[in-house]
């Protein structure tokens, strides 16, 4: 079997001796392993161009190391999501690279399971798992709540998520999971459970952060402007893909009385330059307010 194992982790760690010794036990079984860490790759965040799907369909005309990714993915039977969670969910470098999957599909959309979902540009896509690394505070309501959401970026890629397993899974139960397709129905709940909402009276200072990838030019900020009028509040704004400014932002985060963090879906979840944000929050993860 060809596998691809998509690393996503940000620094060597522990986390890379599990893949070290995961690639091991496969080899040893006479399957080829490619291992891409995608730290050292070079790719570049997705900037929402489309030129993926108008100019060069199928091919980001924006970094060959995005090429190299979707080549590795495309061409294998078997590709591994691997990350170890950051703030809750998997690295900002994980997403990066799920950013950079969409010339893997086509713009149009068909039906499947009875919604919309693109269609396919290849014959035949690999068969997916996921691999995480707990953080302390990891609940099994973080672990549920992340296999729902890329068992549908699964779907939306054309294949199905065949499980989620953290690194305290010995790596010979992950290696049997790899080689052992499940048959079955897809991993996410049909009807997620409502989150109740919560009253606020927002103070008079709002900051605002616009996570489009298309900076001032996306959609985002435009209908940022619309809630903060419906506020009647002025507002101070940062765009997340002046990745420069990541210290400004943190500190205007640090500052703010009131935050609001807008952005377009992207691969089922956050584009990566938000989640880079969100990860650099981290010192003040349990501040009281
Ligand atoms: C890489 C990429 C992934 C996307 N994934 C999704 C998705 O999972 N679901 C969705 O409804 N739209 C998805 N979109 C569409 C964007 O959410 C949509 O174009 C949005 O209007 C962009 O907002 P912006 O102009 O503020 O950047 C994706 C777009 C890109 C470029």
């Amino acid at each position: 079997m060809k596998i691809t194992v998509l690393n996503g982790n940000p620094n060597p760690s522990n986390f890379d001796r599990y893949l070290e010794n995961l690639r091991s036990s496969l080899e040893d079984k006479g399957h080829v392993v490619t291992q891409l860490d995608l730290r050292e790759l070079g790719l570049k965040y997705c900037i929402g161009c489309f030129d993926c799907w108008t100019k060069t369909p199928g091919i980001c005309d924006s970094d060959e190391a995005s090429r190299a990714m979707g080549r590795a993915v495309i061409n294998s039977d078997f590709t591994l999501w691997a990350a170890p969670l950051k703030m809750g969910f998997p690295s900002a470098t994980l997403k990066m690279g799920f950013d950079k999957h969409l010339p893997l599909i086509h713009p149009y959309m068909v039906v499947d399971q009875g919604e919309a979902h693109h269609l396919k540009r290849y014959e035949k896509y690999p068969r997916v798992g996921m691999l995480v690394e707990r953080e302390e505070d990891t609940t099994d309501q973080d672990l549920k709540i992340i296999t729902d959401l890329f068992s549908r970026t699964a779907l939306n890629f054309k294949t199905k998520l065949e499980f989620m397993e953290t690194t305290d899974l010995d790596v010979g139960g992950l290696s049997n999971k790899i080689l052992t397709p499940r048959e079955g129905p897809h991993l996410y709940q049909k009807k997620p459970a409502p989150i109740p909402g919560e009253k606020i009276s927002p103070p008079e200072r709002m900051t605002v952060f616009n996570g489009s990838p298309r900076g001032k030019k996306g959609n985002t900020p435009i209908m940022l402007d619309e809630l903060m009028k419906g506020f009647g509040r002025d507002y101070e704004i940062h765009h997340l893909i002046m990745v420069k400014g990541l210290e400004d932002q943190v500190e205007a985060f640090r500052d703010a009385d009131c935050v609001w963090l807008g952005f377009p879906l992207y691969t089922d979840g956050m584009p990566a330059v938000v989640k880079t944000f969100i990860e650099a929050l981290e010192p003040f993860k349990g501040r009281e307010n």
